[in-house]
């Protein structure tokens, strides 16, 4: 069979970020797009925390938002389907995942598959999950660092499209080694997703390729 290729548009862009807390990542996009080193504009910003502060921001900010209260759904594929409608809506190109806390379902990684980054903060595949940093630190790792990828059905293990490496110091608790990495998550999210609107990104299997201009 031959190989699936997905090469990101080359356009001015539609971005939905989908955040659950204070959305400083989100913020760093948001910047970058002001900056004017992004080719698009954020459409929406969603999240399944009312009180998030992301959400705050993104109003302080002009931007759209919407919450949808996930217990109103029956399970995880109805409430990202409810999800999937309203990006959908927005005819949105990227869903930026930005400290969204919540396991997408198979059906929403099937619908956006290429078309939805996550940041993660380690070197994946070290370190899926939750308390990530700590864990890096009781390992006893010399490096950490953070991720961006692309989201796939099995929860961070999507195909890597930027990586930032720091030191973990022998001093470091779970707080320092965390700001530490978010300087770093910082320049890589905006980065990765300037790629995608450049139509820098291809992907070939589980290994995403970025084109020379
Ligand atoms: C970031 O450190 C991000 O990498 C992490 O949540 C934080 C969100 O911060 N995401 C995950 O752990 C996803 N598995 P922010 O709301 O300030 O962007």
């Amino acid at each position: 069979m031959a190989e699936e290729i997905f090469v990101s548009p080359k356009k001015r862009g539609r971005i939905a970020v989908f955040l659950s807390g204070r959305g400083s990542n989100f913020r760093a996009i948001h910047a970058a797009i002001q900056a004017g080193r992004i080719n698009a504009g954020i459409s929406l910003v969603f999240s399944n925390i009312e009180a998030a502060p992301g959400l705050q921001t993104a109003r302080e900010e002009g931007l759209e938002t919407l919450y949808l209260n996930p217990k109103l759904y029956a399970s995880r594929e109805e409430y990202d389907k409810a999800a999937v409608r309203e990006v959908r809506k927005r005819d949105v190109d990227l869903v930026c995942l930005a400290g969204y806390m919540r396991i997408l379902s198979p059906y929403f990684c099937r619908e956006f598959k290429n078309r939805c980054m996550n940041i993660h903060p380690a070197l994946l595949p070290s370190f899926p999950g939750l308390h990530v940093q700590q864990k890096a630190i009781d390992w006893g790792v010399r490096f950490s660092g953070a991720t961006v990828h692309f989201v796939a059905e099995e929860v961070d293990m999507g195909p890597i499209i930027l990586q930032a490496m720091v030191p973990v110091l022998q001093d470091d608790t779970e707080e320092t080694l965390a700001a530490r990495i978010l300087v770093e998550e910082h320049k890589i999210y905006p980065r990765s997703v300037q790629l995608f609107f450049e139509g820098r990104i291809e992907v070939r299997g589980r290994r995403v390729f970025i084109r020379e201009t």
